[in-house]
């Protein structure tokens, strides 16, 4: 792990570890940036397990420029004003996937949705444009911890986790993107950053008075004018339509599957999380196994145990949430 300096034979490099499926870390305009490769499923998992994130919470796609951006996530016109007004520069947009974007179910914890934003800081731009791929990065920090914004607060917390540190200075910003939720009329600000809610709605034209702002951390989603926002919305918590039994030893009737290695002995499950036992690339097939097995449309989903260590915390908590059998 080492401090590299941002030069052009050095982002070459960068963007070569990371077509390789390793962790690099990056500047961006905002703060520091852990990232993979948006199209490689094990890349993405191992960024939870380096900030050791207790759950998968999806991931920021870095793109080069709005054209890239849309042609992996569904267009309307309040992400085409923002886009036009504010990219590049420190804005996320919350955006409906397209069925046909390579980038990682796990980016997305599962969902139909995808947090997009184009950087405006050069360094970021180069690596992204190299890698011909976006490029999902959360902020270079362990989980809990402030986000970094000079490269020795990266090496400090990620030494040993993180095999490159492109250097670029202090960041700009110093403070992460704002992040805003587009899929709707209303849009709604989740993270206030410094793209404010009155640039926005200066441009948007919205009514001064508009209530499309949420209280900052409020638990019960309400907006700024206490109006309570329809349930579904902020949904971020992928679940199956078909009913869930986690912990499972045996197949019962009419039911897919999934095994997390081979240990349960189960005649031949319709889906293995992990030949080896290995949690990273179970987590890495999660929720696209939990996909397919939801398509074909049988009376339940049973998932083996799951161990309770590295990802496999991550794991069980997502399955958790999802399933019918919670205890
Ligand atoms: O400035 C930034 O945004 C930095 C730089 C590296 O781009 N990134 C960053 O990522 O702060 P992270 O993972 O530390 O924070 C992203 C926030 C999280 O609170 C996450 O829950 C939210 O954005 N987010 C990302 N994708 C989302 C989605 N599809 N739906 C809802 N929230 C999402
Ligand atoms: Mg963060």
């Amino acid at each position: 792990m080492a401090i590299i300096k941002s030069n052009n034979q050095n982002i070459i490099k960068a963007a070569n570890i990371l077509k390789n499926g390793k962790l690099v870390s990056f500047p961006t305009e905002t703060v520091y940036g852990l990232g993979a490769i948006a199209n490689n499923d094990l890349a993405v998992a191992n960024i939870f397990l380096a900030k050791k994130r207790p759950t998968f919470n999806p991931l920021i796609a870095h793109f080069y420029s709005s054209e890239d951006v849309f042609s992996h996530v569904k267009k309307n016109k309040i992400a085409e004003i923002l886009a036009e007004n504010f990219w590049p520069g420190p804005l996320t947009m919350i955006l409906y996937r397209k069925d046909k974007t390579n980038i990682s179910l796990l980016a997305s914890a599962g969902n139909n949705s995808l947090g997009v934003r184009v950087p405006s800081k050069q360094i970021a731009l180069k690596l992204i444009k190299l890698c011909e791929c976006p490029i999902v990065a959360p902020s270079a920090n362990l989980s809990g911890k402030i986000s970094p914004t000079e490269a020795k607060h990266v090496e400090k917390y990620l030494s040993k986790e993180c095999e490159f540190i492109l250097d670029g200075g202090n960041s700009n910003y110093g403070l992460e993107s704002t992040v805003i939720d587009c899929r709707n009329d209303i849009p709604i600000i989740l993270r206030h950053g410094p793209i404010t809610k009155e640039m926005i709605n200066d441009k948007l034209k919205l009514k001064e008075d508009n209530d499309f702002i949420l209280k900052t951390n409020s638990k019960n989603k309400k907006t700024s004018k206490g109006k309570l926002l329809s349930p579904g919305l902020l949904e971020s918590h992928y679940a199956p339509n078909t009913p869930l039994r986690i912990n499972a030893k045996e197949r019962l009737k009419n039911e897919v599957f999934i095994d997390f290695g081979n240990s349960l002995k189960i005649n031949r499950p319709d889906y293995v999380l992990s030949k080896t036992e290995d949690l990273t690339e179970a987590a890495a097939n999660l929720f696209s196994i939990l996909h397919k097995a939801d398509e074909q449309k049988q009376n339940s989903i049973a998932i083996a145990p799951i161990p309770m260590k590295g990802l496999g915390v991550a794991i069980n908590d997502r399955l958790i949430r999802a399933s019918t059998n919670k205890k």
